[in-house]
């Protein structure tokens, strides 16, 4: 067991966080560190064991590969071989931000970090301390944190009995500013391929680049880690995909209220709940902000309901088709009425 310190990040701890982390880190410890998108728990590449600690922690398959995160452009020489046309358009428009990019990897990078792969994932994240640390110590793995098939952590809360004891520092910087985690994308060969769903959208990214495709709509070519059951919380959870026959609908909802304590996440959209035995949380019909909340709403409803219930969404373009992404991973059913 490690001794889990947690620093609150401020303008006064900011120095001295960084400073710590980089201590830690470069001395082959873990810390669980902000990011735009979610929370990471993040080792500094060099450290082997630690990278081995990283899989330990989170009871992670060691089939799927871990995005190495920089600060400066320079340092993809050590990392990659070539960085193509296709790349550096995506570069230059969306780093630092929440896009992963995947290059050949030079055959130095640890074999764990890549999970034996001859590909890496890299990404340049837009969050101060996290730059900071980089900066200073150069490039750290680090995937979401979370135990694995868990929702992504938002807020240290969330994650804290979870993780507490398997890394040496938690930097809480309050709720993250994207919430779902950074798009793969693979430009390695033919058409551009989106590997995981994320925070920048496929249309976003068309307008730079052109036509791209979905590797995880049902083709083969997807990241190793989208094969596993995800973002699921432990009670049972049902994506209510639409809802065409209303009567059904409340058919079955009394139904299940008879013995179970229903937790509800909605989108703007007010149906009417007769039942008391019902946790709602309206995520809105704007997808940035259900883009930020899901993770979190996932996790309060696992603690206080027996079963989630997720309402149809108010569309499924854009930033809304990563959010169904997720929530359809993470849930057990899906149910149109
Ligand atoms: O926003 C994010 O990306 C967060 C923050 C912490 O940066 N990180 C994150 O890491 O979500 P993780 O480990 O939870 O997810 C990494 C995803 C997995 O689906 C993994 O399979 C994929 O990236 N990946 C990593 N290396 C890859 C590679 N060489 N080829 C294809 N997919 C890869
Ligand atoms: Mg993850």
């Amino acid at each position: 067991m490690k001794n889990s310190k947690i620093i609150v990040l401020t303008e006064e701890t900011f120095e001295d966080a960084i400073s710590e982390t980089c201590q830690i880190l470069s001395s082959g410890g873990l810390a669980v560190i902000p990011t735009e998108t979610v929370y990471g728990i993040a080792a500094s590449i060099n450290r082997p064991n630690a990278i081995r600690d990283i899989f330990k922690a989170k009871g992670r398959p060691s089939d799927n590969p871990l995005i190495v995160h920089i600060s400066k452009l320079d340092q993809l020489n050590d990392l990659v071989k070539e960085v193509n046309e296709t790349s550096k358009i995506l570069i230059k428009k969306f780093w630092p931000g929440p896009m992963t990019l995947i290059f050949k990897a030079k055959e130095n990078l640890d074999k764990n970090i890549t999970a034996g792969l001859d590909t890496v994932a890299i990404r340049m994240p837009d969050n101060h301390f996290i730059l900071g640390v980089i900066d200073r110590i150069g490039p750290i793995a680090a995937p979401s944190a979370n135990i694995s098939g868990k929702p992504s952590g938002t807020t240290i809360n969330d994650i804290i009995y979870e993780l507490k004891g398997k890394v040496d520092l938690f930097i809480d910087a309050g709720e993250v500013q994207h919430g779902l985690e950074s798009t793969v994308i693979n430009t390695l060969s033919g058409k551009p391929v989106i590997l995981r769903k994320g925070s920048i959208d496929k249309e976003t990214i068309e307008k730079e680049i052109g036509e791209v495709l979905i590797g995880s709509d049902g083709s083969e070519v997807r990241s190793p880690g989208t094969k596993y059951k995800h973002y699921a919380p432990d009670k049972e959870t049902i994506y209510i995909k639409e809802i065409n026959n209303t009567n059904e609908f409340y058919d079955f909802l009394e139904n299940c209220s008879k013995d179970k304590k229903i937790g509800f996440i909605y989108f703007g959209k007010i149906i009417k709940l007769s039942q008391n035995d019902i946790i709602s949380i309206n995520l809105t019909d704007n997808s940035k902000i259900a883009a930020k909340k899901l993770f979190r709403s996932l996790r309060e409803l696992d603690k206080k309901a027996d079963i989630i219930l997720i309402m149809p969404l108010p569309n499924t373009s854009g930033l809304w088709s990563s959010i169904e992404d997720r929530i359809i991973r993470g849930s057990d059913k899906i149910i149109n009425f």
